[in-house]
C-alpha cells in the first residue's frame, strides 16, 4: 500500500471524520453542500453518532463516487495523538470489506501525518506463510491518499512517522515468526542488520558470557542446543558524549517451561515471549531511522527456555553477574533470570540515566490488567510519571503497580540471595519486579509487564490480530522528551 499526501482528492471512495453528535467535519460539510445534503440526510437516519471507533459506510447516488465513508472520532475538542490516528486506522476496516483499491481520507480537522501514520500501521499483516492469499482478510487497497491542506508540512511529518511505524513493524514481524526461525542467532543476526541505520550492534557469545559470570541468563539456554546471546545496540544521535537512556528486553526466543514444563494447551503462544526483546530491536530501528537526537542503548538477552539432559532443574542455584545468588524454584520464572544479568551488566557498563526493561515476564499480569493495559513497576515517580504521559499520547496504556519494600521477603529464601519465584500466586507479577529491582541498583528504572498486550487475539486500534508492535510508539515518545 503506498500512502500519498495530496492536495486533492482523484478516487471514487472519499473518507471523512465525524466527531460526536453527528457533526461532520469541515471538508465533509462542503462536500455535503455539493452532493445537496446527502451526507447530512444519510445522518439524520443513521443509528451511528460519531463516537469513537463506529464506522458509517454509505453507497454514493453520485457518479464521481461509488462510496462516502464516516468515521466517527468522538468529541471534536479532546483530540489525542492516538485519535487522529484512529481516523486512518479506522478507516482500513471498511476498506477492506470493500475490497477496495484506491480512496481518499479527507484530513481536515485532524492532522493528515497522524491519519496516515494509523492507516499504515493497521494495513500491517503477516501472511508470509500463507501460500495461497486469504481473499477474506487480505487488504486489496494499493494508494490512499491523504487531502491535506498542508501538504509540505504532512508529508515531511509522516516522513518521521513512517521510520517508527518501519520500527513497530519490525517487532511485529521478529515475534510473529515461528521459533523454528527466529532463535537466539538467527535474530542476533536480524539485530545486526540495524548498523545499516548507524546503530552499532555487538554480540556476547556463550563464552563471553561465562567469563562475565552471567550464571542466570545461562542457566536458562543450557537446557536448548541454541547458543545463546546477548546483543547490545547503541546508537548516539545525541551528537554529545552524555549518558545514554538505556532499553533492555527480555527475548526467550521460546518459552516451554523448562523442566517445570508448560501445559500443552496454547504453549505455542510463547513465540511471543522474545516480545520485550522484539520492541528494543524496533525502537532501535524507529530511534535511528528517525534520527532522534538522544543518545540510546539497547540490550536483549536472547535464550530459549527447554527442557533435556542439559537443562537446569528446579532447585538450582545460580550466581549472577552481580555476585547475588538465585534458587531457582520453577524454571519457567525464567525471564527474570534472563533480565537480572541483562540488566546488571548495563547498568555497570553504560551507567545508564534511565533503564526501562520490557518483558512478557508474567502470566499474573493479565490476571490483574487484562489484554488492555501493561503493568508499569519503577523506582522513581518521575520516570513514572514521563512513561505515564507518553503512554496517554499513544494510547499504548500503563497502569502503574506496587513496588512497596514489603513485597522483598516473598522472594527470601533460605538457601540463597533470593528465590525465582513468589509465595504462591499471589502478587505474581509484583514478586517478579522485586526481582529485577535487585538488578538496578540507584538507577532511575522502570519495567513494564507487558504480557498481555504484545499480542492480542482480536483486532485492536492499530493492529490486526496477532503481534501489536507494544512498546515502540510508546517509547519512542517517550524518548522525544529527552530530545534536545
Ligand atoms: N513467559 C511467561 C509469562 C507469560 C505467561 C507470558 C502467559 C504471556 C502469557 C513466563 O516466563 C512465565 O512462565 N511465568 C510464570 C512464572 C511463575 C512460574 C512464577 C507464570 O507467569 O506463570
Ligand atoms: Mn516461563
Ligand atoms: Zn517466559
Amino acid at each position: 500500500m503506498i500512502i500519498s499526501i495530496v492536495h486533492s482528492l482523484s478516487t471514487k471512495i472519499a473518507i471523512f471524520p465525524c466527531f460526536e453528535e453527528k457533526t461532520l467535519s469541515l471538508a465533509a460539510k462542503s462536500f455535503d453542500e455539493k452532493l445537496s445534503g446527502f451526507l447530512s440526510k444519510s445522518l439524520a437516519n443513521a443509528v451511528f453518532k460519531g463516537k469513537k471507533g463506529e464506522v458509517l459506510t454509505l453507497s454514493s447516488p453520485h457518479d464521481d463516487f461509488s462510496h462516502i465513508i464516516l468515521i466517527g472520532l468522538g468529541k471534536h475538542d479532546a483530540l489525542k495523538k492516538a485519535d487522529h490516528m484512529a481516523f486512518g486506522a479506522n478507516a482500513l476496516k471498511p476498506l477492506r470489506e470493500l475490497k477496495a483499491k484506491s480512496a481518499s481520507l479527507f484530513a481536515s480537522d485532524v492532522d493528515g501525518a497522524g491519519a496516515a501514520f494509523g492507516a499504515l500501521l493497521k494495513s500491517w499483516q503477516f501472511d508470509k506463510y500463507k501460500t495461497k492469499k486469504r481473499d477474506d482478510v487480505e487488504l486489496k487497497l494499493e494508494t490512499l491518499q491523504i487531502v491535506s491542506s498542508d501538504v509540505a508540512k504532512d508529508t515531511k511529518a509522516f516522513e518521521e512517522f513512517q521510520a517508527v511505524a518501519k520500527g513497530v513493524f519490525l517487532t511485529r514481524e521478529l515475534i510473529s515468526e515461528p521459533a523454528n526461525i527466529i532463535y537466539p542467532e538467527t535474530l542476533t543476526a536480524r539485530i545486526q542488520e540495524l548498523s545499516a541505520l548507524g546503530v552499532t550492534v555487538e554480540v556476547l557469545n556463550e563464552a563471553e558470557m561465562t567469563k562475565l559470570g552471567m550464571g542466570a541468563l545461562l542457566g536458562v539456554g543450557q537446557g536448548s542446543i541454541r547458543e545463546s546471546q546477548l546483543v547490545v545496540m547503541t546508537y548516539n544521535g545525541a551528537g554529545n558524549d552524555s549518558a545514554p537512556l538505556a532499553f533492555v528486553g527480555k527475548g526467550v526466543t521460546f518459552d516451554t517451561g523448562g523442566i517445570s514444563l508448560k501445559p500443552a494447551d496454547g504453549m505455542e503462544d510463547m513465540i511471543f515471549d522474545m516480545g520485550g526483546a522484539g520492541a528494543v530491536v524496533g525502537l532501535l530501528a524507529a530511534l535511528a531511522g528517525r534520527k532522534a537526537k538522544a543518545n540510546v542503548v539497547g540490550v536483549v538477552g536472547l535464550v530459549e527456555n527447554m527442557p533435556s539432559g542439559a537443562a537446569q532443574r528446579p532447585g538450582d542455584i545460580v550466581t549472577t553477574m552481580s555476585g547475588q545468588t538465585i534458587e531457582v524454584l520453577n524454571t519457567d520464572a525464567e525471564g527474570r533470570l534472563v533480565l537480572a544479568d541483562a540488566l546488571w551488566y548495563t547498568k555497570e557498563r553504560f551507567h545508564p540515566t534511565h533503564i526501562v526493561d520490557l518483558a512478557t515476564l508474567t502470566g499474573a499480569i493479565l490476571v490483574a490488567l487484562g489484554v488492555e493495559y501493561a503493568g508499569l513497576f519503577s523506582n522513581d515517580d518521575d520516570l513514572s510519571e514521563k512513561l505515564l504521559q507518553a503512554s496517554k499520547a499513544t494510547g499504548e496504556k500503563l497502569w502503574r503497580m506496587p513496588l512497596d519494600e514489603a513485597y522483598d521477603k516473598d522472594i527470601d529464601t533460605d538457601r540463597a540471595d533470593m528465590k525465582n519465584t513468589g509465595n504462591g500466586r499471589y502478587g505474581g507479577s509484583i514478586t517478579a519486579a522485586k526481582l529485577l529491582q535487585r538488578f538496578v541498583g540507584d538507577t532511575k528504572w522502570a519495567h513494564l509487564d507487558i504480557a498481555g498486550t504484545v499480542w492480542l487475539k482480536k483486532d485492536s486500534t492499530f493492529a490486526v490480530k496477532g503481534a501489536t508492535g507494544f512498546g515502540v510508539r510508546l517509547l519512542d515518545e517517550f524518548v522525544r522528551g529527552f530530545e534536545a
